[in-house]
């Protein structure tokens, strides 16, 4: 299969959570995780969410020139079956394109830097993960960067179709049963199903410390 290196980036707390019980984003990553972001994010072709963190956070999804000088604006991804993504979005604006993966035909109006993609989708209503890779590797993205949130996130991790894992864990506990963690998802059934990771490097990154996972294929 031809895919895009991929790559998920996350800052979580301590005991694993990525956003607030209610859904809402609180900033977990230090000034020198943001710094490496952007960075990152620099240099990715693209970089993808979920429905669910368009709508709950709405990110712009682009490089600040304040991080990045002469930013090179990656391609925004949105995998949105149902066609949620609302037109005044930020990462829909002019700043850069962007790509929304749909499983049904959309009769909204984006501009002229959204290109709505009528996608496969699975027993479950969800986009086809490998289906959209190989789209978008046709379409020149050789690294993709995905940012979330956790049902996405567990997409690819579940569906092995991740090369690098970075972590960000700050010292702080959110808590809560139902708050967003790293994966989400339905979870594995038992051992043989494990998602299995190595250790390539440890950090310290402010008050925090970065993790570089590979994923044991
Ligand atoms: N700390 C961080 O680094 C970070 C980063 C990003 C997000 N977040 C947090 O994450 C939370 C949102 O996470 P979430 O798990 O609720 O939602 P999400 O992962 O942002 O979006 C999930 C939704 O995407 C759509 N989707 C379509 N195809 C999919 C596929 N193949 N696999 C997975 N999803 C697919 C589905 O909705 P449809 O069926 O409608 O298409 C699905 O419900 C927010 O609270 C946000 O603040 C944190």
């Amino acid at each position: 299969m031809n895919r895009p290196h991929v790559i998920i980036n996350c800052a979580m707390s301590a005991d694993g959570k990525i956003a607030l019980p209610a859904r809402k984003q609180l900033r977990i990553s230090c000034d020198e995780d943001i710094e490496r972001m952007y960075q990152l994010r620099n240099k990715c072709d693209a970089v993808l969410v979920g429905i669910n963190t368009i709508l709950s956070d709405d990110p712009k999804l682009t490089v600040k020139e304040k991080h990045v000088k002469q930013p090179c604006q990656p391609i925004r991804v949105i995998l949105d079956a149902d066609c949620k993504t609302p037109k005044d979005a930020l990462a829909v604006n002019q700043l850069a394109q962007t790509m929304i993966f749909t499983g049904k035909k959309c009769n909204k109006e984006f501009g002229k830097n959204v290109d709505v993609i009528k996608c496969k989708i699975d027993e479950n209503g969800l986009i086809v993960l490998r289906d959209l890779l190989e789209i978008l590797h046709k379409r020149g993205v050789k690294t993709l960067m995905v940012e979330g949130g956790g049902t996405v996130i567990w997409g690819f991790l579940k569906q092995g179709l991740v090369d690098d894992l970075f972590v960000y864990v700050a010292p702080m506990i959110i808590g809560g049963k139902i708050t967003p963690t790293l994966a989400d998802g339905e979870g594995i059934n038992g051992i043989d199903e494990l998602i299995n990771l190595e250790i390539v490097d440890i950090q310290s990154l402010g008050p925090g410390f970065l993790v570089h996972y590979r994923m044991v294929k």
